[in-house]
């Protein structure tokens, strides 16, 4: 066995490793004060029962997910873990809540009954917490659960008549949560029609407040851009679609918050790296089809190795999120590292590698070049993070669906 190299992208494992069956990883919340025992049972359950049972419950599990049970909740779905104990921030699921509604991510998809703001929050909460699961079988909650984050308006109230205006023209708002005075704001109905200068002058008086703005498939240019720049709470950006060219992208460098910024089909050149790298606590950027290079892509990820890029082209990918620092788990030890278990998956960033296989050989569907090993000295993809490790547990029950030597 030990003959065998066996080789991981660093993202497939890095996935891999916390979606596997280690459910105490991501349990690691304290133990449950009695007053919260019982939140899941009495709050977060049937929240998400009644707002995504449907597709990921018994019958359907959509994206390979199913949130009907803990265990269930813990495994995650396709894509690895939803949640994130203690960080709701960083819980896929949290994340899907707040993307804009025209945002094919967004989750409950767009055509569905939406939570409501407090739903959300009471989530949010639940993770903040731990995600605790615990107490007893079912007596609901009549408490609460505890505020603890924010305590009051962080914003003062929003203009009443730029409020109203908004409303009038279709744009869709929203508060972005109960008690912090701050909006989410979107223009997708009706995009193509809004200028930049309209954008401009409707979202003037509401600057101090907007903390999502979705500017999908709008004209938005320098002069939004610009005063996007003076929105203090702005966390999430969606430009999407706009064309936006990198002298009207270049206003909104150097802003404070800004944490999220979709750029996919942007004209954007490699300048635009500058800007991006002017942003400090930009933590996720789409540049799907934004024409910045795979030179400016890999000059992003060099300089800011935390930034998580989507380009949405996954030979790009590879190499792209391949982390400078993975994280490993114990089964998954750095390369090099003293105590590797033998017959432990040796970890190596392979960023140019072609698999031997177009199909997936433990569910037969397409490979996804994000998820390869190398397995007797041959590259091997698979189709998700899941697949690898049903392999490596068994590989001569797959041997025959790999195209021989
Ligand atoms: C009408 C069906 C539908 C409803 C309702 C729905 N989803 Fe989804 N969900 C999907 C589909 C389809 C996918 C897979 C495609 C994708 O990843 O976007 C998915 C994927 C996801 C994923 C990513 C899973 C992964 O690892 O790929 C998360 C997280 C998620 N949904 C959360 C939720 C939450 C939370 C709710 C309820 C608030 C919800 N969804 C309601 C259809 C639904």
């Amino acid at each position: 066995m030990d003959r065998v190299k066996f080789a991981l992208l660093a993202l497939a494992l890095a996935s891999c490793s916390t979606s596997a069956p280690s459910p105490l990883a991501v349990q690691q919340a304290p133990a449950p004060e009695p007053a919260q025992a019982s939140l899941y049972q009495g709050r977060i359950a049937p929240i998400l029962a009644e707002r995504c049972g449907t597709c990921h419950g018994p019958e359907k599990q959509k994206g390979k997910l199913a949130l009907h049970t803990p265990p269930a909740i813990l495994a995650g779905g396709s894509d690895g873990p939803v949640i994130v104990a203690g960080k709701p921030k960083q819980s896929e699921l949290v994340r899907r809540l707040h993307l804009p509604l025209a945002d094919e991510d967004h989750m409950p998809p767009e055509n569905r009954p939406q939570p409501s703001a407090e739903e959300i929050a009471a989530l949010e909460n639940w993770i903040a917490q731990g995600a605790p699961f615990d107490g007893g079988t079912g007596a609901p909650v009549p408490k609460p659960a505890p505020q603890n984050q924010v305590t009051g308006p962080l914003v003062g109230p929003a203009d009443p008549a730029a409020l109203a205006a908004l409303e009038q023209a279709f744009v869709h708002v929203e508060k972005a949560d109960p008690t912090s005075g701050l909006l989410w704001v979107d223009f997708a109905a009706n995009a193509p029609k809004w200028s930049d200068a309209e954008l401009a002058k409707l979202l003037a008086p509401l600057a101090p407040q907007v903390a999502q703005l979705g500017l999908a498939r709008t004209q938005a240019g320098a002069q939004t851009l610009a005063l996007a720049r003076r929105m203090p709470h702005l966390e999430r950006l969606d430009l999407r679609g706009t064309g936006i060219a990198d002298a009207a992208l270049a206003p909104i460098a150097g802003h404070a918050r800004l944490e999220s910024l979709v750029l996919a089909r942007a004209k954007l050149s490699d300048a635009s790296v500058e800007v991006l790298l002017g942003l400090p606590k930009l933590a996720r950027v789409y540049l799907w089809e934004s024409g910045v290079t795979q030179a400016g892509l890999a000059r992003l990820a060099q300089e800011r190795p935390k930034l998580a890029i989507d380009s949405g082209d996954e030979t790009n990918t590879t190499a792209l999120e391949v982390e400078p620092e993975p994280k490993f788990t114990s089964e998954a030890p750095p390369p090099g590292a003293a105590a590797v278990p033998a017959g432990a998956p040796a970890a190596v960033a392979v960023a140019s590698l072609e698999p031997i296989n177009s199909v997936c050989p433990v569910s037969g569907a397409p490979v996804n070049k994000k998820y390869m090993i190398v397995f007797e000295g041959r590259v091997i993809g698979f189709c998700c993070n899941k697949c690898p490790g049903e392999f490596w547990a068994d590989p001569e029950k797959f041997r025959s669906k790999l195209p021989a030597n």
